[in-house]
């Protein structure tokens, strides 16, 4: 009976650098509350891992009902909002029990309400379709909404909300930001309550226009240390960290020659003389497999890249830019790297992500259950 080693990859958690992340948001828009946004299980991250570094937010935001009891029974007894609303009438008992926010934005979810029977009255949030055509009532509808949930004494108060298409990009002007601000104005400027419109690409990019980020920002991405406009800025330009590291091992090292090709496919064909390390991740721990040949890597905290295809459980690095290199070298797939001569090393997830064709969410949210995870300041 020996001792068993563990498969050397790991995730770890930053729970400073969540907090670091959340006082960004706080800054950009100081005279606002800021909504950790904390679905898909804070994104990626653990909803009880990323707690601690989050807990300085005013209210968290996310959708699974599941995922609101878990924040309750973290003892959070400040706001929580329901990004979606309900799902069923019955719902609506969890909601009254966990005084849980909720957003709507379809008529049935107001046929609910007005059946439901409870003491206290809700905190809805209003959802207006100002042009991007998920959820919500179109502008035209909107009032008659509202009119209809203001009667209700089911409700309480009533925040307006609307969610940016293209608060990253400057999109053409018919779909840009600035057209669904001034659609959401044109409907609501005589309505009372609290309005909430901002992501985090708003958040960091538009702030400083009030309409923009009004009463309550909703900080995804940002708080997780990935820029939400990259590649046009980076977590650099706004003094973002990266929340998650994924680090392994190299487990094996290959001396090609001129040639020789590495993986499945064999899609990568050395030129020369090259020395490559395998190492202890893969699609099954969460990289990306359209990640190809070039995607930036760091070898005990100096930048080299992938070379071939990503298998289920290992992927080959090019060992060029580290010839100390070998068995046991710590790898980073993402996020924080060792030291290197007394300086502190990163790999931004948004890199690998443009490399793989997708963005950091999409990453981030991925990591597989098989990949232990841990806390680390
Ligand atoms: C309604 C709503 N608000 C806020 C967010 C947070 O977005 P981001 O992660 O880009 O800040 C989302 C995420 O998709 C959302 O659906």
């Amino acid at each position: 009976m020996g001792c068993k080693m563990p498969r050397p990859i790991e995730a770890i958690v930053h729970t400073g650098a969540l907090a670091h992340n959340l006082a960004r948001a706080r800054a950009a828009t100081p005279d606002a509350r800021v909504f950790a946004v904390v679905k898909a299980d804070a994104y990626g991250h653990g909803i009880e891992r990323a707690f601690p570094g989050l807990q300085r937010a005013d209210g968290f935001a996310l959708l699974d009902l599941n995922e609101a009891e878990r924040l309750r029974a973290l003892d959070w007894r400040g706001p929580i909002l329901l990004l979606e609303g309900c799902f069923s009438p019955r719902d609506l008992e969890l909601c009254s029990r966990l005084k849980l926010w909720h957003v709507v934005h379809d008529t049935a979810q107001i046929d609910w309400l007005a059946a439901h029977k409870t003491q206290e009255p809700h905190r809805v949030f209003l959802k207006m379709n100002s042009g991007m055509n998920r959820l919500g009532f179109r502008p035209d509808a909107f009032r008659a909404a509202w009119a209809r949930l203001n009667a209700l004494p089911q409700v309480d108060e009533i925040t307006l909300m609307t969610h940016f298409a293209n608060a990253d990009a400057d999109a053409d002007s018919r779909h840009g930001l600035a057209a669904q601000v001034a659609t959401f104005r044109a409907a609501t400027h005589d309505l009372p309550g609290e309005r909430s419109l901002a992501n985090s690409a708003a958040t960091l990019r538009h702030a400083a226009d009030a309409a923009v980020r009004a009463d309550w920002v909703r900080a995804g991405i940002l708080s997780y240390g990935s820029a939400p406009d990259f590649p046009a800025q980076d977590i650099h330009h706004w003094d973002l960290q990266p929340t998650m590291t994924l680090r392994s091992k190299l487990i094996a090292t290959q001396d090609l020659q001129a040639g020789d090709a590495v993986g499945y496919g064999s899609t990568y064909v050395a030129s020369g003389p090259l020395r490559i390390g395998i190492v202890a991740c893969g699609y099954a721990d969460g990289y990306p497999r359209h990640a190809g040949t070039g995607t930036p890597v760091l070898v005990e905290g100096v930048r080299s890249s992938t070379v071939g295809r990503v298998s289920m459980d290992m992927l080959a690095v090019d060992l060029t830019p580290v010839p100390g290199a070998g068995v046991g070298s710590e790898v980073t797939l993402w996020g924080h790297g060792p030291q290197r001569e007394g300086r502190a090393t990163v790999l931004p997830i948004d890199e690998v992500a443009q490399a793989a064709g997708t963005i950091g969410y999409e990453l981030m949210c991925a990591l597989a259950r098989r990949v232990p995870v841990r806390s680390a300041d």
